[in-house]
């Protein structure tokens, strides 16, 4: 798609607001990951760009991942974020200075309140917080999920073999459903392993990326490949480590660097966003910061 010119610093777009949501009603394709990791280098990539994960899910991940303190008594998490209709409360600065809204014990709870789809929109619109939203969802087309499509500018979803393309077309019958426009989904491939193959023929990435062409989704170029290295740094230890920070030199740091890249291009363009989102894209402009160029220039070499 349309984007600012390649040799645009990315650093020139720092203020964006924007809401991303990573959605794919198959289990294990990655959405954690993803978001919790994209949140680390937009963040590396613009180092005055405020960015917050979200997570619909109880896995408990981002506290393990992002606290830097043990829970208090009267800490805010999600639940009581929607219960006062703003998460300005309980959006809380973590590890590697990615905000994140800590999770609640139990979504299920949250589900009855989700019923209307545009809730968290409305609560992230009355959010005075500002900066890059990422939704992670649990593996479902219910409520919750559904409420993060529904907010999103940008809804990524996942797609690492053919059972989770044929989970991608609900998320994309979805936004049919709720007259939200596809063009707001982009495709990314995850878990890529360019060795496996169709029958012992056809690559099977080759396969699967001719068969979202031939559906005409959108999605990002950038995949990100199947790594020993990543599986490690979620399950070695009770705290997922980044990639950023844990796997420099691997494939996958570069492809995270490069998507992070490319949605920063996707979002500053612009296009297809709902109208509301255009007027908030921009919350502050800012030109590039040499400060920005330092980081991306460790990120470059990583
Ligand atoms: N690039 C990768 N290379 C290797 N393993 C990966 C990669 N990305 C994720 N994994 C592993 O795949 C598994 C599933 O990843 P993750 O939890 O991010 O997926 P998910 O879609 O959020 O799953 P769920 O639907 O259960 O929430 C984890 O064990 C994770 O460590
Ligand atoms: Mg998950």
């Amino acid at each position: 798609m349309a984007g600012a010119p390649p040799d645009t610093p990315t650093g020139q777009w720092a203020g964006l607001r924007a809401i991303l949501a990573i959605a794919s009603n198959k289990g294990g394709v990655g959405k954690t990951t993803l978001a919790t990791n994209l949140a680390i280098y937009l963040r590396a990539l613009q180092e005055e760009q405020p960015v917050c994960v979200i997570g619909l899910d109880d896995q408990g991940v981002l506290d393990r991942m992002f606290s830097l303190r043990a829970a208090e008594v009267g800490d805010g998490n999600l639940k009581h974020g929607w219960a006062e209709r703003s998460f300005d409360r309980v959006i809380r600065l973590g590890q590697y200075g990615v905000h994140y809204v800590p999770p609640p014990p139990d979504v299920a709870l949250l589900k009855a309140r989700a019923e209307d789809p545009k809730t968290l929109r409305r609560i992230l619109a009355r959010t005075e917080w500002s900066g890059i939203f990422l939704i992670d969802t649990k593996a479902d087309l219910e409520a919750l999920t559904r409420n993060a499509v529904h907010a999103a500018d940008r809804v990524l979803v996942p797609v690492a073999d053919w059972a989770s393309l044929e989970e991608a077309a609900k998320i994309f019958r979805m936004l049919e459903r709720d007259r939200l426009p596809i063009q707001r989904a982009r495709v990314v491939f995850t878990l890529v392993d360019r060795r496996s193959r169709v029958d012992g023929g056809q690559p099977l990435y080759d396969a699967i990326q001719a068969e979202v062409a031939r559906r005409d989704w959108p999605r990002y170029q950038t995949f990100i490949s199947r790594s020993p290295r990543v599986e490690t740094l979620n399950s070695a230890s009770a705290r997922p480590l980044s990639i950023l920070h844990h796997a420099r030199g691997t494939a996958v740091h570069g492809e995270l660097r490069d998507l992070a890249d490319e949605i920063l291009r996707d979002l500053a363009a612009g296009e297809a966003g709902p109208p509301e989102a255009q007027d908030v894209l921009w919350g502050r402009s800012s030109g590039g910061r040499d400060g920005t160029r330092d980081v991306r220039g460790v990120l470059r070499r990583g």
